[in-house]
């Protein structure tokens, strides 16, 4: 009898375990194999054959300056945190500082962390954009490592990470790969122009465009569908647009590619994480860099064919629109109209136009109401030296009267019925970036 169950039990078990066993190593490759864990080894000689100017140039368009700075904090030397579902982690020194930064670092361990998120601390975690760095060229690799050499080394320890089980074990982070990374080499379409696989190559490669306007998969992964599909930013509470021909159908090229890298023009004003990546980063564009981006983004198929995209349910607080007793076409009139004018139409390029605006056509509010609350001013650039501002209503007005004006805009200018309510405001009160 117990000789009958033991053989049944491992009849069945076997073709369980190799199951499970061939499953692993399917998912095992579809990451990559075991290539990115086989780190080189440490040490040796630190030169490249890289070029420290270029290197500063692409440095600035990867914007590693925003997340390996602290706010106030020494260029580079890391320690920014980064909020997510899981805790709080620390981004690391990129300074040539042998103890605590790259200074002992060879060139392909380098070029090693920046393809495969593995480095001699082990796996990195996905808020480091390594699938999109992944695509950099060993010749920009090595021009990136040569810049961030000629850094002052400075002796700076970030703070130890603050994650849950099982996130805070890096082994898991394999787990993670297996389920949700899938590195695959750009296409190359026989018709593509140079100019449109360049702009291609800044945005999925240096420029990681879609760890912001990508739209999140299960544990905060970035499924191949939601390729700049727009989405709220994790840690930071805005909402970035998809990047596609719809979203960007009212720019042309050229106007396209003045936004980026003046964060200003005819159709909008860069706010929120946007401002700031134009500052810090986009701001130092070549112009033909510029444009080449733009060429690329407005052939970016629509996503959701013709249809909009309807995700607005799940992005407001209150769960049922509630009865606004204020008039928000009267209250736009009184505090609104003098800068963004009676249709929304906006004043020059000094007051953005309303009509047609992110915040106004997104199927998430949060933008809008926030940009009520707190105010706003664009990035200040070579090309918009002196920027206008927005003054902050948090105080002025009630969340009801917030509330009454951004139903107005949204409802008359962008098509969002839905009404946005004096809750949906109280909730946006305490979304704070960092
Ligand atoms: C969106 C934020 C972000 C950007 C942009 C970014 N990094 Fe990082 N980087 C991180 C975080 C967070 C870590 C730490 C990951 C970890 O600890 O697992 C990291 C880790 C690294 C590491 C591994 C260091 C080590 O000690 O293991 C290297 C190398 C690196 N980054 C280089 C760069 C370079 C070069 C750029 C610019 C081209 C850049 N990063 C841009 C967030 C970023
Ligand atoms: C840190 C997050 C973040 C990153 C990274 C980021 N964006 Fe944005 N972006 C936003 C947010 C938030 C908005 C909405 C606010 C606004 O319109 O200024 C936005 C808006 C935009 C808009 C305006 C769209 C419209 O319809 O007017 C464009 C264009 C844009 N981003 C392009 C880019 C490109 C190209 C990159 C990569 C080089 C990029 N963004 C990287 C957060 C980000
Ligand atoms: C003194 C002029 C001024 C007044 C008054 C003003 N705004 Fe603005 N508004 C601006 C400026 C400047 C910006 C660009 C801010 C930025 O880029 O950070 C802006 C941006 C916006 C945006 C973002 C548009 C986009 O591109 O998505 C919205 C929405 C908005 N304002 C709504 C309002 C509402 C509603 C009121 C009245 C309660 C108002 N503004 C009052 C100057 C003003």
């Amino acid at each position: 009898m117990i000789r009958r169950i033991v053989l049944w039990s491992v009849l069945i078990a076997l073709p369980l375990l190799l199951l499970g066993a061939a499953l692993g190593g399917v998912l095992l490759l579809r990451q990559g194999g075991l290539a990115p864990y086989r780190t080189p080894a440490a040490g040796g000689a630190a030169v490249t054959a890289g070029d420290a100017t270029e290197g500063a140039y692409l440095a600035r368009i990867g914007n590693c300056l925003t997340c390996h700075t602290v706010r106030g904090g020494i260029a580079l030397a890391g320690g920014r945190p980064f909020r997510t579902d899981y805790g709080t982690l620390y981004s690391t020194n990129l300074t040539p500082d042998p103890k605590t930064g790259l200074g002992d670092w060879s060139a392909e361990e380098f070029r090693h962390a920046m393809r495969h998120g593995v480095s001699r601390h082990g796996v990195l975690y996905p808020a480091f954009p390594y699938a999109n760095f992944a695509h950099l060229t060993d010749s920009d690799l090595d021009s990136l490592f040569a810049y961030l050499r000629t850094l002052a080394p400075v002796e700076a320890t970030p703070p130890p990470n603050d994650l849950e089980w099982p996130a805070r074990w890096r082994g898991a982070l394999v787990g993670w790969r297996m389920l949700h990374y899938r590195p695959v080499p750009l296409p190359e379409p026989a018709d593509a122009s140079p100019d449109w696989l360049r702009g291609r190559y800044l945005v999925d490669g240096l420029g990681h465009c879609t760890m912001c306007h990508g739209t999140r998969g299960a544990q905060g992964s970035l499924p191949a569908e939601g390729y700049l599909a727009g989405g709220r930013i994790p840690g930071q509470g805005w909402y970035a647009p998809p990047l596609d021909a719809r979203q960007l159908a009212r720019y042309d090229v050229d106007q396209l590619a003045e936004y980026l890298s003046t964060g200003n023009g005819e159709h909008g004003a860069a706010y929120g994480s946007m401002a700031e990546v134009v500052y810090t980063s986009l701001r130092h564009l070549r112009p033909d860099d510029a444009r080449a981006m733009a060429t690329y983004l407005k052939s970016v198929p629509a996503h959701g064919g013709d249809e909009k995209p309807d995700t607005g349910r799940f992005l407001y607080a209150a769960a049922q629109p509630t009865v606004n007793p204020h008039n928000g076409a009267r209250l736009y009139q009184d505090h609104c109209a003098s800068c963004h004018g009676d249709g929304g139409e906006g004043r020059d390029r000094d007051y953005p136009p309303l009509r047609g605006a992110v915040s106004v056509t997104a199927p998430d509010p949060v933008n809008a109401v926030r940009l009520v609350l707190y105010g706003g001013v664009p990035p200040t650039t070579a090309g918009n030296p002196r920027p206008h501002s927005m003054p902050p209503f948090a105080g002025r007005l009630s969340n009801a009267e917030i509330a009454a004006i951004v139903s107005h805009i949204r409802r008359n200018w962008g098509e969002q019925d839905r009404p946005v309510s004096a809750a949906d405001v109280a909730t946006y009160y305490g979304i704070r970036g960092d």
